[in-house]
C-alpha cells in the first residue's frame, strides 16, 4: 500500500486538514501516514492542530519542538544563535505555542518515538525527525556528505527525513535520503504551496510522488494576524518566501523564490544486490 508521508504541521490547522482530505481523496488510510514531527510551531492553532492529528490516529515521529515542549524548555531547540533573525522570532512563536498547549498534549508529545522504522517495497526506512543523533540537526539536499553519514548512522536502505523545511530526494550509493518537505510553511519558493509525498512500492524499490497542496492559506495568515504572531511568517504563508534565510546552505538560498517543479522518481532498491553480497 501506498504511504503518505509529510512534516512540519506548525500549528497550521488550515494545511493539516488540507492534508487529511487529500488523504481520504486518495484512499489513504490513517495507518499508512506518517509525519515527521514538529507538529507545533510558527502557526496559530496549535492545540487543535494537535488534537486533529492525535485523533487521525497516523504515526508520529517526536520533532524538536515537542521534545522541547514535553521537556518543559525555554526555547524550541533548534539552536539559533542568539542575535539571529530566527533565534527572534522563534522566541516569539514558541512563547504563543507553550502557553496554548495543554500538559495532556505535552504528555503525548513526550511518548513520540524519535525513530520509527518502515517497511516498504521490500525496503527498509529509518523515518526521523532531524539527524540520526541530532534531532535538530539542518539537512540539505546540496549536503552529500552530511546525508552519507547519516545514512551510514541510520543502517537502514533509506532515510524519510523532516525538519528543514525543504522537500528534497537524494540518491547516494544506492540508498535514499527523501524529505517530503513541511505542511505549516511553503517551500521558500516563491508559492503558497506546502508539500508532502506520496511512497508507492514497486517491484523494484519504490515510487517517491512529490505532492503540492494548496489550501485556505489566507485563512491561516489571518489567524496568525489576529494572535498577533509574527508577521514574516503570515506574510510567508501568502507569498511562500521565509522571513529569513539563515538556516540555508548558499545554493538553497540561490534557489529560494524558484517555483519548485518536482517530478515523481523511482528509486531502485539495492536489498537484492545487499542480499547477494
Ligand atoms: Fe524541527
Amino acid at each position: 500500500m501506498p504511504v503518505l508521508v509529510f512534516g512540519g504541521p506548525y500549528s497550521n490547522l488550515q494545511a493539516t486538514e488540507a492534508l487529511l482530505a487529500e488523504a481520504v481523496r486518495r484512499g489513504i488510510a490513517p495507518e499508512n501516514i506518517i509525519c515527521t514531527g514538529d507538529v507545533v510551531a510558527y502557526a496559530a492553532d496549535p492545540q487543535a492542530c494537535c488534537d486533529l492529528i492525535r485523533t487521525s490516529d497516523m504515526a508520529v515521529v517526536m520533532g524538536n519542538c515537542e521534545e522541547a515542549l514535553a521537556a518543559g524548555a525555554e526555547d524550541c531547540g533548534c539552536g539559533f544563535d542568539a542575535d539571529s533573525e530566527c533565534a527572534a522570532l522563534s522566541s516569539q512563536w514558541y512563547a504563543y505555542t507553550s502557553s496554548r498547549v495543554d500538559r495532556r498534549t505535552c504528555d503525548w508529545m513526550a511518548t513520540l518515538p524519535a525513530r520509527l522504522d518502515l517497511q516498504i517495497g521490500g525496503t527498509r526506512l529509518a523515518v526521523i525527525h532531524g539527524g540520526n543523533r541530532e534531532i535538530a540537526r539542518f539537512l540539505f539536499a546540496s549536503q552529500d556528505e552530511a546525508l552519507r553519514q547519516e545514512l551510514d548512522w541510520a543502517g537502514a536502505d533509506g532515510v524519510i527525513a523532516g525538519h528543514c523545511g525543504l522537500p528534497f530526494t537524494r540518491m547516494l550509493d544506492g540508498r535514499l535520503w527523501h524529505n517530503p518537505g513541511v505542511i505549516g510553511m511553503p517551500a521558500n519558493d516563491g508559492t503558497p504551496r506546502v508539500w508532502c509525498s506520496l511512497l508507492t512500492p514497486t517491484d523494484t524499490g519504490l515510487t517517491i510522488e512529490p505532492i503540492a497542496l494548496a489550501y485556505d492559506h489566507a485563512g491561516a495568515a489571518a489567524r496568525m494576524r489576529a494572535e498577533g504572531l509574527p508577521e514574516g511568517y503570515a506574510t510567508c504563508l501568502e507569498t511562500g518566501i521565509w522571513p529569513s534565510e539563515d538556516v540555508l546552505p548558499s545554493s538553497e538560498r540561490a534557489a529560494g523564490g524558484t517555483a519548485l517543479l518536482p517530478q515523481p522518481v523511482h528509486w531502485e532498491s539495492q536489498v537484492e544486490l545487499r542480499e547477494v553480497a
